[in-house]
């Protein structure tokens, strides 16, 4: 029951255009930065790398968080007077190996069963157990017993699964730079762990497929890279940086295979991974935000992002000036939806399966959040023609339901669809999801 909403829900003069009969409208959230009920769980690394003064800018925690632990039925209803077919939440490892922990998600299943709304659960989004470390290959083995466990108990009523969320950027922020759990700046020594959440991505798809599943995929963040001049060093640094955001978690995934120079510098028997890493899958999810702007290193540490980048990266991230900014600070580029889409057609060709957007979203302020509604519009523009330029898309999940725990910028950055309160944690849905709830109205 929704209480108090925003009152406008006026988006663009033109509808948005049909999106095929079957496409999968959702939203997305994750396990650590709603649910809450940390004394109910085992502690993630995330709980450890919080509880070290100066990590999270705002000093909060995710003890509370949105108490989506408690409050679930409630925001299972929003997702239902939302209208969405989907909801991707993650499931908390550290709580599945605590006693009851996966009672919850049980409950959470049945209540969206009972809504109407399919659940999407990724089974890593960023909280490992404390006791677990990516550097180790063990962790890989680990993660595939959990899954055979989740799959177990969810099989019946799951049917859309993914592996990992972001690997990339759980190696880069939490492992190369040290700005997320847990807290490491091992920089390029940090591959292994690159490669160990590669090799539990296609042991959890076998252990899925073990236990059934038929529609699996992983969700991997990408996004242009733009060269900040075509001057020869400018376009290596670019390149560079694409190999990492847009090729190091795709080529092994999709190809069977690292980008050039990348699989010698993993570790183990990297030919036989690969044959586990390219397990096949039912669809590729991008999560998308913004394009990236880059050019040669410039001698010293750049702030970019709310991320220190050092200076001896062989690139430097540069501002990508004309477009709007969200309160994130990054560019609003609907147009680069549709240029990352056709690059991956074409750099994949058929070996890229059907794509789902598994998140794509903004920071902003307020109730009245018009920016958001522009975001959101141009972006499913954006998609749609990517559509209509042959690209096979799928589906399109919001990020995020829910104002949450926006990791190392702790509760200042808002991206729900739905306002919290964190000091009553009152939700009051915003006008971007009485706009959305009407787009998917119209879609029928
Ligand atoms: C992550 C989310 C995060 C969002 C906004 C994605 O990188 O998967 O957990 O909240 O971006 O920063």
């Amino acid at each position: 029951m929704i209480a108090r909403m925003a009152t406008t829900t006026r988006a663009t003069n033109n509808p948005i255009p049909r999106f095929p009969d079957g496409f999968l409208w959702g939203v997305s959230t994750s396990a650590h930065q709603i649910e809450g009920a940390v004394d109910k769980r085992e502690p993630s690394v995330w709980d450890t790398f919080t509880a070290e003064p100066g990590h999270i800018k705002d000093g909060s925690t995710a003890a509370v968080a949105c108490d989506h632990y408690h409050r679930y039925p409630e925001d299972v209803a929003l997702l239902r007077d939302l209208g969405v077919d989907a909801y991707r939440f993650s499931i908390s490892w550290p709580r599945v190996n605590s006693p009851g922990g996966l009672d919850f998600y049980d409950r959470l299943v049945d209540e969206l069963c009972t809504a109407g709304v399919r659940p999407v659960p990724t089974l890593f989004h960023w909280d490992l157990p404390a006791s677990l470390d990516w550097m180790n290959r063990d962790t890989a083995e680990r993660f595939a017993e959990y899954v055979a466990v989740v799959a177990d108990r969810l099989g019946d009523r799951v049917d859309k699964w993914i592996t990992l969320n972001e690997p990339a950027e759980h190696t880069l922020f939490g492992h190369a730079l040290g700005a997320h759990a847990p807290g490491r700046q091992l920089l390029f020594d940090a591959l292994p762990v690159a490669h160990h959440q590669l090799l539990a991505h296609g042991l959890a798809v076998r252990a899925l497929r073990a236990a059934g599943a038929t529609d699996i995929g992983i969700a991997n963040s990408h996004g242009p890279t733009w060269p900040a001049s075509q001057e020869p060093e400018d376009l290596e640094a670019a390149d560079f940086y694409d190999v990492l955001l847009n090729r190091l978690f795709a080529d092994p995934v999709l190809l069977g295979q690292y980008p050039e120079g990348i699989g010698d510098l993993m570790p183990g028997d990297v030919e036989s991974d690969l044959k586990v890493i390219a397990e096949p899958l039912d669809w590729y999810g991008i999560n998308y935000y913004a394009p990236t702007k880059v050019g040669a290193p410039q001698g010293a540490d750049i702030e970019f992002g709310g991320l220190t980048m050092p200076a001896e990266l062989p690139f430097s991230v540069r501002e990508i000036e004309g477009h709007p900014v969200t309160d994130f600070g990054w560019p609003v580029v609907p147009e680069a939806l549709t240029e990352l889409l056709e690059t991956f057609r074409d750099r994949y060709g058929d070996r890229l399966p059907p794509v789902v957007i598994t998140e794509n979203g903004c920071s902003y302020e307020g109730l009245e959040d018009q920016e958001r509604i522009s975001y959101l519009d141009g972006h499913l523009r954006a998609l749609h023609r990517a559509l209509e330029a042959g690209v096979d898309v799928r589906g399109y999940f919001v990020w995020s339901l829910l104002d949450n725990f926006e990791w190392a910028e702790g509760y200042a950055r808002r991206f729900g669809l739905v306002h919290v309160d964190f000091e009553t944690l009152e939700r009051t849905p915003k006008a971007s999801y009485g706009w959305l709830r009407d787009v998917l109205r119209a879609q029928g």
